[in-house]
């Protein structure tokens, strides 16, 4: 009987898909309110393992219904490509929908991404080349397809002519092939067989469940430092991944949310470019990268790791007023003699910041103050209450979560649905 959104506190990829997963088995409904098929989001489960990289991670409870949410841009061929590789091992998606208003990927935005990525040189920003940027553009200029064209096939071609004829002289500028229309109206017309059934104006089924007090889940993508207005612009993403956002992109009213709960690594982890100021370059960057098995869920790309970022989590509680945090990865830790925490940031001129997040061009230049705290060296995946972590764990944790000035609602010590536990 609440309205919780779940988001990522740091970079991305900090366990947002096994927490959904776990919630989700007591959750009415699980909306997807922003980003695309950049996602990768892990869930260990009795299906096995599974990287949703667009559905909702509450598609594994059969009596939950899954949103894709007006806020996402969906690329209906790599939706597709998931709910077959779902559908192959026994996995059920009729409760699977797509809102009218959520904007489409085109089979052209990979291409402009990739080129676009190209064209910044050494300045990339390390998309995941999935055609996310270029889509949030199109949808910001208005030249952008959205989901329910698809059933307005005379409306979709006229719109689709009218995006290619920008479409294509830009590709060519950026020294690409042009995309022929009639093979894009084609395919498109393939996706509006296969997936014309889910693709619903949402709104009413969403109002009725506010209305009628059900459990709703709020699911974000990536992570607020890189969130397209508060993170590390220009190195983040085209949409919002904050709570603020969740609501208007899953078509709630504002002030709706009950809970905030901001997923967050007990250390942390970056893919793509970008200033991270406590990242490893050491032995110890490389254990971390090697126990938590840091390897992108969507590219595969080995994730950059470093120590916890306490500045990084008191901007994140702040922006999303968390009102509560969910530990993941704790386990990782074990092995771990000692453990450092982020505490501050010393800029240039000596001063330490602690409760700002600089911009982008101070950030690279700032050094991580830190403190060092004993590890536990003992395993915690076999922990199922507060009381059974280790006395120095849970020390560690309570500092995070001090640093963060929000409560611990959950904590994680393996990948399994049943590795975690509330607090
Ligand atoms: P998301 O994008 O935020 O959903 O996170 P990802 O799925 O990209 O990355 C998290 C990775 O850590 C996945 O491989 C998960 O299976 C794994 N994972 C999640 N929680 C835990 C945990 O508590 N311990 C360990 N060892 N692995 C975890
Ligand atoms: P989940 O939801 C980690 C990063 C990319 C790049 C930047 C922009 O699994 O946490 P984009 O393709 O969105 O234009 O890339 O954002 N990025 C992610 N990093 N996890 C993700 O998703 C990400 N989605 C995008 O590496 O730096
Ligand atoms: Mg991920």
């Amino acid at each position: 009987m609440s309205v919780t959104a779940i988001v990522g506190a740091q970079w991305g990829d900090e366990g947002k898909g096994r927490i959904i997963d776990y919630l989700a088995q007591r959750a009415d409904v699980v909306i997807r309110f922003q980003g695309g098929d950049n996602a990768g989001h892990t869930v260990v489960n009795e299906f096995g393992r599974h990287a949703l990289h667009l559905v909702p991670s509450g598609i594994f409870n059969p009596s939950t219904q899954n949103i894709i949410g007006t806020g996402c841009v969906v690329n209906p061929q790599s939706l597709l490509a998931e709910m077959e590789g779902l559908a192959a091992a026994g996995i059920n998606c009729d409760n699977l929908w797509i809102s009218t208003r959520a904007q489409m990927v085109m089979p052209y935005h990979p291409i402009l991404d990739v080129l676009e990525e190209k064209a910044r040189g050494k300045d990339s920003i390390g998309t995941t080349k999935r055609g996310i940027g270029p889509a949030y553009s199109d949808k910001s200029a208005r030249s952008g397809l959205r989901i329910g064209d698809l059933l307005h096939p005379d409306w979709l071609e006229i719109r689709l002519d009218n995006a290619l004829r920008t479409v294509n002289r830009k590709i060519e500028i950026l020294g690409g092939e042009p995309v022929e229309g009639q093979e894009v109206f084609a395919l498109l017309m393939e996706f509006r067989e296969k997936l014309g059934d889910r693709i619903v104006d949402t709104t009413p089924m969403v109002r009725r469940f506010l209305e009628t007090r059900a459990d709703i889940l709020l699911e974000g993508q990536l992570g607020v430092m890189r969130d397209l207005d508060w993170g590390i612009y220009p190195y983040v993403t085209s949409s919002n991944p904050t709570a603020t956002f969740a609501p208007s992109g899953a078509g709630l009213p504002a002030r709706c949310i009950d809970e905030v709960i901001g997923v967050v690594k007990a250390y942390s982890t970056a893919v793509g470019d970008g200033p991270f100021p406590t990242e490893l370059f050491d032995d110890e960057g490389e254990k971390l990268r090697e126990i938590g098995q840091e390897y992108g869920a969507t590219t595969g790309r080995p994730r950059r790791c470093g120590w916890f970022d306490g500045v990084a989590i008191s901007y994140a509680a702040w922006l999303n007023g968390m009102t509560g945090l969910a530990i993941t990865k704790l386990d990782v830790l074990d092995h771990f003699e000692h453990i450092k925490v982020c505490t501050g940031y010393r800029l240039p001129s000596g001063e330490i910041v602690t409760d700002t997040m600089p911009d982008t061009p101070i950030l690279y230049e700032v050094s991580p103050v830190y403190e060092s705290w004993d590890g536990w060296l003992s395993s915690t995946s076999h922990c199922r209450s507060w009381d059974d972590l280790p006395e120095q764990a849970r020390v560690y944790i309570q500092r995070l979560s001090e640093l963060a000035g929000v409560p611990i609602a959950y904590v994680s010590v393996g990948a399994e649905r049943e590795q975690m536990f509330a607090v």
